[in-house]
């Protein structure tokens, strides 16, 4: 039975343009684990369950079967395209030709244009969807800031052509960030990057507020199926932190609802990911209902561990150190 969860009640986020969007999305990606139909099948649920934004990109290699799930729910009248708010990102190995890559994936999810177009990567680097942890490129190359405007620049052309309506970045750092902001024509309405309670980035989410550059937060609940290369045995599960399971029996709901609130009254819009129907139901429902105190907010900035799970280290290039060096960590671009 589907829960259905009026949209207009779900809290909104603001991007610089003043556009409202809505402040939680479904994530996509099925890491390898769950098929296109199962991600496509979620989607149709979602939209039914009241969701009206989601997150996808041509490497999670779902975008056809998720496209036919939007033209049946347009199809059908459940919703109509202005409904939704459709994202989807250029992958690496397109950069030199994103207008094409663009134009897939709208033929693909048969949605017209997108509302936000991200560079999925800031870099050409390229390794194939599923790739093995310990895969390289020898083609790899570090950040170039010249590149990447190159890239940008015809994402702002796919704007001017009205193909996509904002632009995003995503995987960026602030070294970065300060050698291409000033040469875009059209500021970044949004960046995806890594945010749970165990690792909040906080001076990057400060850096982005402070550029009106709205913060999306992917992997919200600290991503307990992710592909086997993103696992590492030292890695922290956040919703087994005790803090988290104490805030959530106050609460009596599942500690991933207590990382959705935190997400969205920290100033993120999360993108949680379920194939289930009861999570991803409660997952939209959850910012509707029984807001975090101000003490457990604070109690959750508190379990920063510096837990960075999508350590990014397939696209190494030959002479970098270890995927540290994709981080810029000491706050200069590494090369
Ligand atoms: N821009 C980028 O580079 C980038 C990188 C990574 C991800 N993303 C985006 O971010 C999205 C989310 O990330 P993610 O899917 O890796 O991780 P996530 O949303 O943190 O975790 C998803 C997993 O959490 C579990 N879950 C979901 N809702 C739950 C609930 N209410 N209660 C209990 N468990 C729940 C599910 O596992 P079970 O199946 O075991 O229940 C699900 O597979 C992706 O789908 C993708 O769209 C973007």
């Amino acid at each position: 039975m589907t829960t259905f969860t009026n949209p207009d009640l779900v809290p909104k986020a603001k991007l610089y343009t003043g556009e409202e969007i809505p402040g939680v999305g479904m994530g996509t990606f099925g890491s390898d684990r769950f098929s296109p139909e199962q991600v496509s099948a979620a989607v149709a649920g979602a939209i039914r369950c009241g969701y009206r934004m989601f997150d996808c990109a041509a490497c999670y290699q779902n975008e056809d079967q998720i496209g036919e799930v939007f033209k049946a729910a347009f199809d059908e009248g459940v919703v109509e395209r202005k409904d939704l708010f459709i994202m989807s990102k250029v992958w690496n190995n397109m950069h030199d030709r994103v207008a094409e890559s663009c134009e897939k994936s709208i033929v693909d999810l048969q949605c017209d244009y997108l509302d936000m177009y991200f560079i999925h990567w800031p870099f050409r680097n390229y390794h194939a969807p599923g790739c093995d942890g310990d895969a390289r490129n020898p083609d790899s190359v570090p950040f170039s800031p010249e590149q990447f405007i190159e890239t940008y620049r015809q994402v702002e052309a796919l704007v001017e052509q009205g193909k996509v309506r904002h632009i995003g970045i995503s995987n960026m750092t602030i070294p970065k960030m300060e050698a291409v902001l000033p040469h875009l024509k059209i500021a970044p309405s949004a960046c995806e990057l890594e945010l749970h309670p165990c690792f909040q980035q906080q001076e990057l989410f400060d850096y982005l507020v402070s550029k009106n550059i709205y913060p999306i937060g992917f992997m919200p609940l600290g991503s307990p199926q992710r592909p086997e290369r993103d696992i590492l045995v030292e890695d922290i599960n956040d919703m087994q932190m005790p803090e988290m399971q104490e805030i959530a029996k106050a609460h009596g709901v599942h500690p991933a609802l207590i990382a959705l609130k935190w997400a969205h009254q920290r100033g993120s819009v999360p993108i949680p990911f379920s194939v289930h129907e009861a999570e991803y139901n409660s997952n939209l429902r959850c910012l509707t209902e029984d807001p975090l105190t101000a003490e457990e907010m604070a109690k959750i900035a508190t379990l920063e561990r510096d837990n960075r799970l999508v350590k990014g280290q397939v696209f190494l290039w030959p002479g970098a150190n270890d995927w540290h060096d994709l981080w810029d960590e000491d706050g200069f671009i590494v090369k």
